[in-house]
């Protein structure tokens, strides 16, 4: 795992939209697997900065929503299909027919998660996993305890995160109870894994998941078994890793072929 701690929420997205866009450069028919919630929204701009530069193109691009809301419209403003569109299809200038998010809608909820993976497998798996870290350990829905194992499925949300997305709703009793998430076997699935946190309130999430033990109970922690996963943090969510010097140091010290920016 490669860690990289950096002074400000500014620079996190900077440094992780640079790496995104490295990978779009090099394969322009790029999977993506693109997440939602604030952490995300710095590399969405710095790709859409690119974009607007004409320096890149995500007209190729294909692109795997990470979760969505059960119990929601899709019209709603806050479900995530909503969001991807307004948030990353229409910024990133991505073809709206290669975006697809999970159906929270759909009558047989088990067959629309099971078909969902098998239409990752076919577009050929994702290339680089985009991925925030909730306050409680989570990655996409995948609230503590999911199994490593896991596939996209039915997840119900914990109180916990229901009152962090409240911010989002009118009121906390409007945030849905369900979800549908990519499963922590689908995340490690993607070739390339790249977490972004930033603020002290991720800062014990962060150090779980990076040097805790591997456990279900923090789902972040999966991205241990990654042989190819990215943190990228600022120094408020860096600020309970024990061993945040040997990071600085194997960051200023990487080699050439290292460097993405
Ligand atoms: C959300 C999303 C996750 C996200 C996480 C953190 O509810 N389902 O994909 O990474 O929780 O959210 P935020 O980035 O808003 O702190």
């Amino acid at each position: 795992m490669e860690i990289i701690i950096l002074p400000d929420a500014a620079e996190v997205g900077r440094v992780a939209g640079a790496k995104i866009a490295s990978i779009v450069a090099g394969r322009p028919q790029a999977v993506i697997g693109l997440a939602t919630g604030s952490s995300p929204q710095g590399i969405y701009a710095e790709l859409a900065r690119r974009v607007q530069a004409g320096s890149l193109s995500f007209a190729e691009a294909r692109g795997f929503a990470l979760d969505e809301y059960v119990g929601i419209p899709a019209d709603h403003p806050e479900s995530y299909a909503s969001v991807i569109a307004r948030e990353v299809v229409a910024p990133l200038g991505f073809d709206p027919s290669r975006v697809r998010v999970p159906d929270g809608r759909a009558a047989d909820l088990a067959a629309a998660a099971k078909e969902y993976d098998g239409a990752i497998a076919e577009a050929g798996g994702i290339d680089v996993q985009i991925l925030g870290i909730g306050s409680n350990g989570h990655i996409g829905f995948n609230e503590p305890t999911s199994s490593f194992a896991s596939r996209t499925r039915i997840k119900t949300l914990a109180p916990k995160t229901r009152q962090d997305n409240a911010r989002f709703f009118d009121s906390p009793d409007q945030v849905p109870t369900h979800c549908m998430t990519q499963g922590l076997g689908t995340i490690l699935e993607a070739r390339e894994l790249v977490l972004v946190a930033q603020g002290a309130g991720k800062a014990d999430a962060v150090a779980a998941a990076v040097e805790g033990p591997l456990s279900a109970f923090v789902p972040g922690s999966a991205l241990q078994l990654h042989e190819h996963a990215t943190v990228i943090v600022d120094e408020a969510a860096a600020s309970g890793l024990r061993l945040s010097d040997y990071y600085r140091y194997t960051y200023d010290n990487r080699p050439d072929w290292q460097r993405f920016e």
